[in-house]
């Protein structure tokens, strides 16, 4: 008997527990009323002879105290675990959840939007899948131009569904629909069957303006354009018009503005010139106004059209036009 009870101290002495149930288990097992060890050994008591009685009294209340001590502590620590604070601690710093840009391009077309907006130009928009009236003919592109070649544009299904090659398209719809005075922007994105390179893509932006009125002149063009090289590329920027030619235009030009790198002194970017080409320019063809049967004795008007990515690569010193489509990050985090 008295063995068992030294088996049970040797068991005991390793006991650990930090959950509540295995707790409630072992303190039925030893100190239950009914039927707990430690009940029952002292129930042997009187059973015990008389000689034996002292040490088994001793050696019991030895195992009983152990028990009582185990309960004790153990109980101390099932508390500590439920009391533990939960994973969640609300004064740690919280993670900083790295913020997206946007695109520079973006970033660019907002900018321009900007400044004609504040000389009244309205947003609007043409569809990048167009047909050939809106993409050439309304615009007086002879019927054999070599734009419509194969070599530039793209053909959806035949010959007169096409992905548009400039968002001068924009202006047939408007003209079609609207009547003067008209003072649109048109942003947008357009395709040509090029071949990919820095200096090319197939698909790019260009943003197109347009105003049609009464009695708008050479002279307003050239003060509207005068206003945005300023706004844009800074209040020292100077411009200048070189003659060109565009189907949809009469007068055309192609205007360009002092080098925003070299301040025009000649650099590798304005090819020691001073001056970047930027836009091309003219006065809306009256052929263009009666397509859209706009009264061309009537009314005048200029238009003047530029691509998005070149104008992005002369403010950030951009080299090479695939970056704007590859959507490096490391590219991209730094506008
Ligand atoms: N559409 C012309 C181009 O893509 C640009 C332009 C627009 C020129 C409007 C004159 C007037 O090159």
């Amino acid at each position: 008997m008295i063995d068992t009870i030294k088996q049970h101290i040797a068991e005991l002495t390793d006991f650990y527990t930090e959950s509540a149930e295995e707790l409630e288990v072992f303190r039925i097992k030893y100190m239950s009323k009914k039927n707990g060890i430690v009940t029952n050994l002292f129930n042997e008591f009187r059973n015990i002879p008389n000689d034996q009685k002292k040490e088994f009294g001793q050696i019991l209340n030895q195992l009983k105290a152990l028990v009582e001590t185990k309960l004790e502590t153990l109980k101390t620590k099932v508390e500590d675990k439920s009391a533990q604070k939960p994973d969640l601690d609300l004064s740690l710093e919280a993670y900083s959840r790295p913020l997206g840009t946007r695109h520079p391009l973006s970033i660019v077309r907002n900018q321009i939007i900007d400044i004609f907006a504040r000389i009244g130009f309205t947003i609007s928009e043409g569809p990048e899948i167009e047909d050939d009236w809106h993409n050439f003919s309304a615009l007086n592109f002879p019927e054999e131009h070599p734009a419509r070649d194969m070599q530039d544009t793209f053909f959806v299904s035949d010959k007169n569904v096409l992905l548009r090659t400039h968002t001068s398209n924009g202006q047939i719809r408007v003209m079609e629909t609207q009547k003067p005075p008209i003072r649109i922007i048109l942003p947008g994105r357009v395709f040509r069957n090029e071949a990919v390179s820095a200096r090319a893509h197939c698909i790019f932006h260009q943003i197109e303006g347009l105003y049609i009125d009464k009695n708008v002149s050479f002279a307003d063009l050239k003060q509207t354009l005068m206003y945005f090289a300023k706004e844009f590329f800074g209040e020292q920027t100077k411009i200048r018009l070189r003659p060109s030619f565009f189907p949809f235009t009469e007068p055309s030009a192609e205007m360009d503005v002092t080098c925003s790198i070299c301040q025009g002194k000649g650099c590798n970017v304005c090819k020691h010139s001073g001056w970047l080409e930027i836009l091309g320019c003219g006065m809306v063809d009256p052929n263009v106004l009666e397509n859209c049967k706009i009264d061309s004795k009537k009314y005048t008007g200029f238009a003047f059209g530029m691509g998005i990515e070149r104008i992005t690569m002369l403010k950030y010193g951009i080299n090479d036009l695939r970056l704007f489509f590859e959507n490096d990050l490391r590219f991209l985090k730094q506008f």
